[in-house]
């Protein structure tokens, strides 16, 4: 791995999957991870072996099929979901526990009604019971977001002392300004003895609507994973995208910085877990989104049609979307009317189209988005329609 790489660490099977009313089943769970393999993420979280049978099975059954990425199950500083968590992932090429405990002082004196000191103790028991089984052990510091930076970096220090490779740094509560996330990446990089030995990671919820935008600033402050879910599934309003940060991370190559992600399987990937999860992606979500790449109002479809770079900052061939899509509504000029008409057989001469434009305007204020077929109609009903010639 080179130091610009970032390592993506897929958790739409555990995070993703904690979504109110979404339930998963072994098989569907299985196709879904073969798919994050094909795409190049790093690492797959496949689930909470400990939580249920179900999930312990399908962590077991995860582990057997995936051959590249590292396949990682979660578990709190307990014993016994650290042993069970080992056993489901013993089939796994590279498994991964992934352990942790909360460190703000939130969760310290409400949830564990504990202290600090006792806090940073079963940090270190956890992962270096975790370490008894596996190599490979990342540590979680809940709630890092809202932990003071002082404590997360001796927190963070115990956690390496007892062999953790990964300190993953959660904005559980989505809290963080990006300024305020990268800050604190920065710290714990330049103060946390031993940082050499681990890489940071981000797992940044979107409960403001920053994940994105943290998880960014995370990595520009040295972090080296970012964890994320296909379309920013997860508990409440979501986690980081990882169709996001791969395309912020791709369009914007002066970052020299970049990931092992197959984008042209975005889309595909997108619509795969959607359809699995029976979770509808909202039209305007980036990148994967109904409409990323749909221009509707004439003056943005005249300049696409001129040049697609005019409102297209990605060509959706990159995401695996065929073409932009030029709609047609009332709110749409010659040019894309012209553009789809060509689109669907007919070349049509300037007096022509004003003719076909004037019947179309009728048409598209009763019908909201007009389609291929009403475009034959309009055409065949127009005035002109006898001197036009399919193209
Ligand atoms: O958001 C969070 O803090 C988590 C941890 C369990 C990693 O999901
Ligand atoms: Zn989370």
């Amino acid at each position: 791995m080179s130091d610009n790489n970032i390592q993506i660490f897929d958790t739409t099977l555990r995070d993703g999957e904690q979504v109110p009313g979404c339930k998963l089943n072994t098989e569907q769970k299985v196709i879904i991870a073969e798919r994050l393999d094909i795409l190049g993420v790093d690492v797959i979280e496949a689930g909470f072996p400990v939580s249920s049978p179900g999930d312990f099975k399908s962590v077991q059954a995860i582990s057997k099929i995936v051959k590249n990425a590292t396949v990682c199950g979660l578990t709190r500083a307990v014993e016994n979901d650290i042993k069970v968590a080992a056993e489901a992932l013993k089939y796994a090429a590279k498994p991964r526990i992934h352990t942790g405990i909360g460190t703000s002082d939130s969760h310290i004196l409400h949830k564990f009604k504990s202290d600090r000191n006792t806090i940073i103790q079963r940090a270190f028991d956890a992962v270096k019971y975790a370490k008894s089984f596996v190599e490979d052990v990342e540590f979680y510091a809940e709630d890092a977001g809202r932990t003071d930076n002082d404590y997360l970096a001796r927190v963070c220090e115990a956690a390496i002392r007892a062999g953790a490779t990964v300190l993953n740094i959660p904005d559980t509560t989505g809290y963080c300004l990006p300024s305020e996330y990268g800050a604190k990446i920065k710290y714990l990089k330049e103060n946390v003895k031993g940082i050499e030995n681990a890489i940071l990671s981000c797992h940044c919820h979107n409960d403001l609507g920053l994940a994105t935008a943290n998880s960014i600033e995370g990595v520009i402050n040295g972090a080296r994973q970012i964890e994320c879910t296909i379309n920013g599934i997860g508990e409440r309003a979501g986690n980081t995208a990882l169709e996001e940060v791969v395309m912020v991370l791709k369009q914007h190559p002066y970052l020299n910085l970049d990931t092992n992600v197959n984008t042209s399987m975005l889309f595909g990937m997108s619509q795969l877990v959607s359809d699995s999860m029976g979770i509808y992606t909202q039209p305007n979500k980036a990148i994967v989104g109904a409409n990323a790449f749909a221009h509707s109002s004439g003056i943005h479809q005249d300049g696409v049609i001129k040049n697609r770079e005019t409102y297209e900052i990605i060509n959706p061939k990159d995401v695996g979307v065929t073409e932009s899509a030029i709609v047609l509504t009332a709110r749409s000029g010659r040019a894309a009317l012209a553009y789809r008409a060509k689109n669907v057989g007919y070349e049509l001469t300037k007096l022509q189209l004003d003719d076909v434009y004037a019947n179309f305007l009728s048409f598209a204020d009763k019908k909201k988005e007009i389609n291929d077929n009403d475009i034959h109609q309009i055409i065949e009903t127009s005035k002109a329609f006898s001197q036009i010639i399919s193209a």
